[in-house]
């Protein structure tokens, strides 16, 4: 996690990189993570599997048997970085001829035959289905033989595999608990190269948060691309195909929700991402609950136009979102809310942008991830519409509208200042030794003096003073 606030797409989304250290047969793998946090958790169980089959880890990728690249294709640029480092690893093979680079998640699909016949940049290409299939198809490549399997699955959740936790600080832990995507949002490529949507079972998500507790965890994050249509029905089923008694053994998210904030008091519990056209009432009334299950919900709106919305195919108006909010200040007064924005999306107008910003005032949104419109290949956009909006007048938009999420976070922070917090301590301030961070429930960063404090302990800290997006106080 990091110290920063994140609000424009230069911190967010595919800047988030983690290299991790495994040993397998004497073999080290260097393992890299671009992308969303679902990528950062899939990456978790691919090392969970190969440290399965004796591998350790290495930071170094010069001393690396085995580089992986978990790569994200949500927009163009984050497949432009992936391509570059993996130009780079190519020449790593000239000192090592042995080394096999692999290219893993949301960018193999589409981009097999180019990555293995055309260019010859790598020996393993793997969907995030075929995880379980990687130490056949490592075998394979150290015969020499081009390693593929970007098979998607209808049932592949991982359920039973305990991921290897890398890179995190001890404190906070990210938990999956449905795959892919059925939305179909006209935009994105998620539904392409993640597959169908797929809920896990909740006893073994249960069962991780309670793992996770005990080996000293004290925040989870409930993963999913849309955890409001989370559901458990025994395995595949879709709930309109079940009896009514089925139906209501089902297990649905705020259930699921309930059952992880039971599992310890001291278990802060958090979710991403929701969305405005499944949201329910009965989560909201679960989050003001339990005093565990932080006020904080990311909800991502993409434009404040209805037509836009529409074409976007969200499946809600603007008047329907605005109504959303209304909910969540209505039952969980303190929440903190972040979105997502994507602007100058196909045909978008000026006075359809303006909508946008208007709707960001009527929200006041804590943070944002804001995103220039990046066409993507057998999206419905691509197939149906012309993205026409000039690079120049996106990237002015895009301009507009974070100068505005940065007003509204400082305000937003502001409110917090006079206030106490109950924090999670994260570590240790990256700008300065003596200080500590953490987050309060809404997610804000919060800094105050070290004294005897340790990351995983809560403190209740009064904010003096802040930053745009940092409240700075001491321990009460
Ligand atoms: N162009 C720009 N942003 C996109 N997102 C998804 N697809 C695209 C795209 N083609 C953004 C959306 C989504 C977030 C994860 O990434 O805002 O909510
Ligand atoms: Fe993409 Fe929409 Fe699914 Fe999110 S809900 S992953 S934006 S299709």
């Amino acid at each position: 996690m990091s110290e920063n606030k994140v609000i424009d797409e230069s911190i967010q989304g595919e800047a988030l990189m983690i290299e991790a250290p495994l040993r397998g047969n004497g073999k080290k793998l260097f393992l890299e993570s671009y992308g969303c946090a679902m990528n950062f958790s899939d990456s978790e169980i691919v090392a969970s599997i190969l440290k399965d089959q004796g591998y350790t880890t290495t930071q170094n990728f010069f001393e690396a048997d085995v580089i992986f690249v978990n790569t994200c294709a949500i927009r163009e640029g984050a497949e432009q970085r992936v391509r570059q480092r993996l130009t780079e690893y190519k020449k790593a093979k000239k000192t090592n001829p042995d080394l096999i680079v692999g290219v893993l998640g949301c960018m193999a699909e589409r981009l097999k035959s180019k990555f293995l016949e055309e260019e010859k940049l790598v020996d393993i290409v793997v969907g995030p289905d075929a995880y379980r299939d990687l130490p056949n198809l490592l075998l394979s490549a150290e015969d020499g033989n081009k390693a593929v399997n970007v098979l998607l699955s209808k049932e592949e959740t991982y359920a039973d595999i305990t991921p290897v936790r890398l890179g995190g600080n001890g404190i906070n832990a990210f938990i999956s608990i449905t795959r892919g995507c059925d939305n179909m949002c006209a935009f994105c490529v998620v539904p392409f190269t993640r597959g169908r949507e797929r809920s896990r079972d909740p006893e073994t998500i249960v069962n991780e948060a309670k793992n996770l507790f005990s080996e000293g965890y004290r925040e989870v994050t409930l993963l999913g691309q849309n955890v409001d249509s989370y559901l458990w029905t025994g395995g595949g089923l879709k709930k309109e195909n079940l009896s009514k008694e089925e139906q209501e053994n089902a297990t649905t998210f705020s259930q699921l929700l309930e059952r992880v904030a039971l599992v310890n008091p001291d278990l802060r519990v958090r979710f991403s991402t929701s969305h405005p056209k499944d949201m329910t009432d009965d989560v909201l009334y679960t989050i003001a609950k339990y005093e565990n299950i932080c006020s904080y919900i990311h909800l991502p709106v993409q434009s404040g136009n209805t037509r836009i919305l529409e074409m976007m195919n969200r499946g809600y108006t603007r008047e329907w979102y605005l109504s959303r909010i209304d909910a969540i200040r209505r039952i969980v007064p303190d929440a903190g809310i972040s979105m997502d924005i994507i602007t100058g999306f196909c045909s978008e107008t000026e006075e359809e942008h303006r909508d946008t910003l208007s709707l960001m005032e009527a929200v006041q949104y804590d943070f944002g991830y804001m995103f220039a419109y990046s066409e993507r290949p057998k999206t419905l956009a691509e197939r149906k519409y012309k993205d026409d909006v000039p690079a120049g007048v996106k990237s002015r938009r895009l301009a507009e509208i974070v100068d505005l999420q940065l007003k509204h976070s400082a305000i937003r922070t502001k409110q917090g200042v006079g206030k106490i917090h109950r924090v999670l301590v994260e570590g240790v301030s990256k700008k300065s030794a003596d200080k500590l961070f953490g987050r309060n429930s809404q997610s804000t960063v919060v800094v105050f003096p070290k004294e005897n404090f340790k990351p995983g302990d809560y403190v209740n800290v009064l904010a003096e003073t802040c930053t745009g997006a940092t409240l700075i106080g001491k321990a009460v």
